[in-house]
C-alpha cells in the first residue's frame, strides 16, 4: 500500500545525508575539521576573473547545446597533449561539454540503456564502492545497477570478466572510475584489454570516469583513450568524462566534457538539448583556458603532494594506512567504519566519511557484502596547515 512506484525513490540516500545523520547531536571534541567532500580548497586561479568580466555580454545569450568552437578545440587538444594521442579527437562530432561530469554520469545512460537486452532487463555495472551518479543513472533510465566489489585483493578495482554469463549478456554499459574515488587506484594496459575484450564481446558501452586524472603523485594515470589506441581498439561503444572540477580547483564552475563514440555524442546530445541546460558562454570562455593552461593545474598538485607527504610522516606507521596512486583521498582501514567516523568527530572534531557509506550491501565478486565497511575516507582537500593539524589528531586515535 505504501510502496512508492517511482524509479527515484529507489536511488541510493547520498552518504552526505547518511553522514549528517549519524553525527546529529553529537558534539565535536575539538574544533571541527572537514575531511568528508571531495572539494578542493586551493585558490582559485587568476585567470577566471578577468575572462569573465570581458565575457560578461555572454550571460544575456542562450549559448548553443555543442558548445563553443574554442571549447571543444581546448579539450581537443589537452586530450591530445595529455593522453599524447596520435588520432586527435574530432572537436566537432566526439566532444560535448557538460554543466559537470555529474549530469554526463548520471544523464548519457538515458541515450544508452535499451529497453530490453537479449531479451531481458539491461544491467550497469559499476564499481563498488560507487560514486553516486552511477547507481542512480542505472536505475533511473530502468537498469539493474550491479554492484562489482573493488577489493583490496584485485588492486581496488572490480573484476568484471568475472561475473556470470548471463549478466554480461545483458549488461548495456560498464562504468570505470580510473583513478578511482575512494580508493585511489589506477587501471593498467593490461586491465584495459581484458575489459575491452570483454566489451566487444558483449556489446556493452564502456562509460570512463576520468575526473581524478590530473591529481596524480608519480605517473600520470593512463586514461581510456589512450588505452584503446595503444591496444589498437578504435573508439567505438566508449566514452570518457573529464572536469575542471579536481584538475583546476574549480567545483563551482560546473564545467566537464564527454568525448569518444561520436553515435552516442550525437544521441547524448539530442537528449541534453530537450533535458539540460547548455554550459553558459562566459563559463566555457574560462573552461577553454583552463583547459589550456597547465601552469594553476601544477599549483594545485603541490598543495596534494605538500598533503601526502604530510599524511605519510603522520600517519605511516600506522596499520591500515596506505598512500594512494592518485586522487586526494586516503582510504584508511580502521575497522568499524561507521563506529571510527563516529569517534573521530565526537573525540577529535574531524568529520570523514565511512566507508560503509560509499558501497553497496549487495556487492558481488570474489566476496560479497560492503567492501567499505573497514574502511573510512578522508579527503586531503585542506591546506598542508589544516591537513597537518587534522591528521596529528587522527594519529592520537586508537
Ligand atoms: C568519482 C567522481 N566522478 C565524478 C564526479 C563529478 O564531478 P563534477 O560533476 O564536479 O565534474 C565526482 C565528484 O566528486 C567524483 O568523485
Amino acid at each position: 500500500m505504501t510502496a512508492d512506484p517511482t524509479r527515484i525513490a529507489q536511488l541510493p540516500t547520498s552518504p552526505f545525508v547518511r553522514l549528517a545523520t549519524l553525527l546529529e547531536g553529537v558534539a565535536p571534541g575539538a574544533p571541527p575539521i572537514a575531511l568528508s567532500v571531495g572539494e578542493p580548497q586551493g585558490p582559485v586561479p587568476d585567470f577566471v576573473g578577468p575572462i569573465l568580466q570581458r565575457e560578461l555580454a555572454g550571460f544575456s545569450k542562450y549559448p548553443p547545446i555543442q558548445g563553443s568552437d574554442a571549447l571543444r578545440n581546448a579539450i581537443s587538444g589537452w586530450l591530445s597533449r595529455r593522453f599524447k594521442l596520435k588520432e586527435p579527437v574530432d572537436p566537432a562530432s566526439a566532444i560535448l561539454p557538460l554543466n559537470g561530469t555529474r549530469e554526463g554520469l548520471f544523464l548519457s545512460l538515458f541515450a544508452i540503456v535499451p529497453e530490453r537486452k537479449n531479451g531481458a532487463r539491461p544491467a550497469v555495472l559499476l564499481p563498488n564502492p560507487y560514486y553516486q551518479a552511477y547507481p542512480s543513472g542505472a536505475l533511473a533510465s530502468g537498469a539493474e545497477p550491479i554492484y562489482v566489489n573493488a577489493l583490496g585483493e584485485t588492486g581496488f578495482l572490480p573484476d568484471y570478466a568475472a561475473l556470470p554469463e548471463a549478466v554480461l549478456r545483458r549488461t548495456a554499459a560498464v562504468f570505470v572510475a580510473s583513478p578511482s574515488n575512494p580508493e585511489g587506484a589506477v587501471a593498467d594496459l593490461a586491465w584495459w584489454k581484458r575489459l575491452f575484450a570483454l566489451a566487444d564481446r558483449y556489446g556493452f558501452v564502456v562509460l570512463s570516469d576520468e575526473c581524478y586524472s590530473e591529481i596524480w603523485h608519480e605517473t600520470p594515470p593512463l586514461g581510456a583513450l589512450e588505452a584503446a589506441e595503444a591496444l589498437a581498439q578504435g573508439r567505438e561503444n566508449l566514452l570518457v568524462f573529464n572536469s575542471l572540477s579536481k584538475r583546476s580547483g574549480l567545483a563551482g564552475l560546473r564545467s566537464g566534457f564527454v568525448a569518444g563514440d561520436p553515435k552516442l555524442i550525437a544521441a547524448y546530445q539530442a537528449l541534453r538539448a530537450q533535458a539540460a541546460p547548455q554550459v553558459s558562454g562566459p563559463l566555457q570562455a574560462v573552461s577553454a583556458h583552463a583547459w589550456g593552461d597547465e601552469a594553476h593545474v601544477a599549483v594545485n598538485q603541490a598543495i596534494y603532494r605538500a598533503n601526502f607527504a604530510i599524511a605519510a610522516e603522520e600517519l605511516g606507521n600506522r596499520p591500515g594506512f596506505s598512500l594512494p596512486a592518485a586522487g586526494f583521498f586516503l582510504w584508511m582501514k580502521t575497522g568499524d567504519s561507521v563506529g571510527f567516523a563516529r569517534r573521530m568527530w565526537a573525540e577529535q572534531g574531524l568529520r570523514a566519511l565511512p566507508g560503509a557509506y560509499l558501497a553497496s550491501d549487495s556487492g558481488v565478486g570474489t566476496r560479497s557484502g560492503n567492501p567499505g565497511l573497514d574502511y573510512v575516507r578522508i579527503a586531503l582537500v585542506n591546506g598542508p596547515e589544516t591537513t597537518r593539524a587534522a591528521l596529528k589528531r587522527l594519529a592520537s586515535m586508537a
